[in-house]
């Protein structure tokens, strides 16, 4: 059995603790979870700093997953706290139709340095789902705009995760998600994904072979014609299924393939953006400018809800035509904007800068993957993969109880104070990239014993 080292970790006050009786856990319909097994023995959090949270019954927490692949800049940051609470005192709300504040323009400004190339425009929503919807609909009306009026489909990839909102459902390839609900988008397709465990089990960081799986997207083609298709969407690294890394040249022939045939590409960099492969965003990482990108979590540490499209400048000057008094996208939310989450952005981009917390995921990348892969010989592990601050260890599933082994793993783990996450059976380790280097230590420490007790 392999020894865990201990840290000490103590928050600096303690907040007050609100109990919930339980009674008072009937009501809450809890997302993305087992509602009736949670409840039997719920999983609470009560406070969180830097690399750690508390749950109500005191207990201690490494954050392995950052929240939910969002908190990059670790917890309850002060300056992020207190620009926000700056905020609500000053300006709670400002209407978002035909108004807006200081601080959204400043906060899109800040983004376009940000951004690749020549993404220079930001469309502002609330989650990534709802980014995602938007980038989809920016494709159609930029083709709609140009008179190209037949390149109405929209191409996904298997496996991917998009979001939960229509949009982005019917590009996802997750089965489980898509099941109960019968209605989707018809005009989509999907590349297959990138997963090919025979030849690329155990890669350190992009894998050698599946460049050709993008070539799927020329059948696409013929299947369709190239003049019907707006636009393709891809997480550079498919996080939610379980970390999928794209395999070396795959996104550069996708991206050859979308200009030979002027379909636009999207990067969803939901999960990607904001430091956690390394760099500022995938495109940055890989090299290769998406035409959209959807960000949302990373954006504003995940403070307060937020999330963004970038839009190339030909896209967005080609929908801003036609007479000035015009409408030149129907499409807006109540919150785009919103005042709380631009002031958490400004600080949170701040943050991102004055501690080259981006630059510092990159320096300790190679300490995270040397950690990740000391797990390769488990008995059960049949694949661990990485790239940046992404890590999936992928379990043998058990005979027709699959996700069972994952999830007693994710118990262990939290039992001895380490917060992992799981899908089917694959444990993703993704924490905040503040994160030390006797943190990650412990972190795959935690996850080797956890493994290790579990049949
Ligand atoms: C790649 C990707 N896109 C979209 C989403 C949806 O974001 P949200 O849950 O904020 O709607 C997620 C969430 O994990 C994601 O990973």
């Amino acid at each position: 059995m392999s020894v865990v080292p201990k840290l000490v970790h103590t928050f600096s006050e303690t907040p007050s603790s609100e109990a919930v009786a339980p009674n008072d856990l009937d009501a809450y319909w809890l997302p993305f979870t087992a509602n009736r097994q949670f409840k039997r023995a719920p999983r609470l959090l009560q406070a969180a700093e830097g690399m750690y949270y508390r749950t109500t019954d005191g207990r201690r927490l490494l954050d392995g997953s950052a929240g939910l692949w969002a908190v990059n800049a670790g917890h309850c940051r002060r300056q992020i706290v207190e620009a926000v609470q700056r905020q609500v005192a000053e300006l709670d709300y400002a209407t978002a139709f035909q108004m807006s504040h200081p601080k959204t323009f400043l906060l899109a400004s800040r983004l376009r340095e940000l951004l690749p190339g020549d993404m220079d425009h930001v469309f502002f929503t609330n989650s990534g789902s709802e980014s995602v919807d938007t980038a989809l609909k920016i494709a159609l009306a930029y083709h709609q705009a140009r008179g190209d009026t037949e390149r109405t489909i929209l191409v996904g990839r298997q496996r991917g995760y998009h979001g939960v909102n229509f949009g982005g459902l019917s590009v996802g390839g997750i089965a489980a998600n898509q099941r109960q609900f019968p209605n989707l988008l018809t005009a989509v397709d999907h590349l297959p994904d990138t997963h090919l465990p025979d030849r690329n089990a155990f890669s350190r960081g992009q894998p050698e072979h599946g460049a050709e799986r993008a070539d799927a997207l020329l059948e696409i083609i013929g299947r369709h014609g190239a003049e019907r298709i707006a636009a393709v969407i891809v997480e550079p690294v498919a996080g939610s299924t379980g970390v999928l890394v794209p395999p070396i040249g795959y996104l550069e022939r996708l991206r050859a393939h979308c200009d030979d045939h002027g379909i636009l590409l999207i990067f969803d960099e939901v999960i990607c953006g904001f430091g956690r492969l390394g760099a500022a965003f995938a495109a940055d990482r890989f090299g290769i400018q998406p035409d959209l990108m959807t960000i949302a979590k990373g954006l504003t540490n995940a403070t307060v809800p937020m999330g963004a499209v970038g839009v190339r400048k030909p896209i967005h000057d080609a929908l801003m035509t036609g007479p000035e008094s015009i409408i030149e996208l129907f499409h807006g939310y109540t919150y785009s904007g919103h005042p709380l989450a631009c002031a958490a952005a400004l600080a949170t981009l701040d943050l991102y800068r004055d501690e080259e917390i981006f630059e510092g995921a990159a320096a300790k990348a190679p300490l995270f993957e040397e950690a990740a892969h000391t797990l390769d010989s488990l008995e059960h592990v049949v694949d661990v993969r990485n790239l940046g601050f992404m890590v999936g260890v992928e379990l043998q599933s058990r005979e027709g109880a699959p996700g069972e082994r994952a999830r007693e793993v994710f118990m262990r783990c939290y039992e001895a104070g380490v917060l992992v996450r799981y899908t089917q059976d694959t444990i993703a380790v993704s924490p905040p990239l503040i994160i030390s280097g006797a943190e990650i230590e412990l972190l795959f420490a935690t996850l080797r014993s956890a493994i290790e007790a579990t049949d």
